[in-house]
């Protein structure tokens, strides 16, 4: 029988390198046909001293991660499975604007590439509809209370089609799913690093300003009745704001705001949760 990758063309270098051109991202590009999790080598090339704008993008991961400890499940050869390697010069209450800024370069890139507009549920999920599309991971290391490094890893389901019903895939879509259209994996990777850069190099200068009002429009959770299960316990409430450092303001039961800096969050739909 044949599978999903016998219809999908791998990425392709040599496009990837040239749509760069001279992108920050175009330097150091490092592809794995097969990788345990683009994160945990991007973090070790780290520690070897490789540079700001490297990038590890894989077709296929063994032990991909997501956040709180979850697995990224991905079908080799489907989807965009990528981390960037970043030497900001940003205190660490202000990593996470990063992951702000990632989110919506790659919705523009999506935006522009195949016309579905996705939203974010905070903290680092892109949505469309109620179904999740991608996911953001961010891992930084701190020394002397400076950022060393960080690393964005992100995940796009591109082809995958997810077989309703099924555990996670209940709540997973991909852009063929939603646009029934092929996408060029590598074309949209080179829009989505395009679009980043740009974002990175205003978000370098702490020019956050048009992000922080954009990353508020497009968040799934404002204005919605909320839970946010911590390590400690749920919290319920009403999502007001994302602050600009990206933590989430709620007003709880009993009225007062706290700022909820991570968590899973889930909206209290009629009827059902996402
Ligand atoms: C989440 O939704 O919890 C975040 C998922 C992030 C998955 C990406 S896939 C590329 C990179 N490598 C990993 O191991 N994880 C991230």
């Amino acid at each position: 029988m044949k599978s999903l990758c016998d219809f999908i063309e791998p990425l392709r270098l040599d496009m990837i390198k040239m749509g760069l051109g001279r992108s920050l991202f175009a330097g150091n590009l490092v592809y794995r046909e097969s990788v345990d999790s683009t994160n945990t080598l991007a973090r070790a090339l780290a520690d070897q001293g490789a540079p700001e704008g490297t990038v590890v993008v894989a077709e296929e991961q063994t032990a991909g991660r997501g956040r709180m400890g979850r697995d990224w499940i991905s079908p080799p050869g489907a989807n965009l499975l990528f981390s960037l390697l970043l030497r900001p010069p940003l205190e660490p209450e202000n990593v996470f604007v990063l992951t702000m800024v990632l989110a919506l370069a790659t919705i523009d890139a999506i935006k522009a590439a195949s016309h579905l507009s996705c939203l974010i549920k905070w903290p680092n999920d892109l949505y469309l509809k109620r179904k999740k599309l991608a996911g953001i991971l961010t891992e930084f290391s701190v020394r002397e209370k400076s950022v060393e490094h960080v690393i964005l890893g992100l995940g796009l389901n591109v082809h995958w089609h997810p077989e309703p019903g099924k555990g996670i895939a209940r709540q997973a879509t991909s852009v063929l799913s939603e646009t029934g259209i092929r996408t060029d994996r590598s074309d949209l990777l080179v829009r989505i690093l395009k679009t980043f850069e740009v974002y990175y190099g205003h978000a370098k200068q702490g020019k956050t300003d048009p992000y922080y009002k954009r990353w508020n429009d497009l968040c799934l959770v404002l204005g919605k009745p909320v839970v946010i299960e911590l390590s400690s316990g749920e919290i319920h409430g009403l999502a007001l704001k994302i602050d600009r450092q990206g933590a989430l303001i709620i007003r709880d039961r009993k009225g007062t705001e706290q700022r909820i800096i991570s968590g899973d969050v889930s909206i209290k739909w009629e009827g059902e949760d996402v």
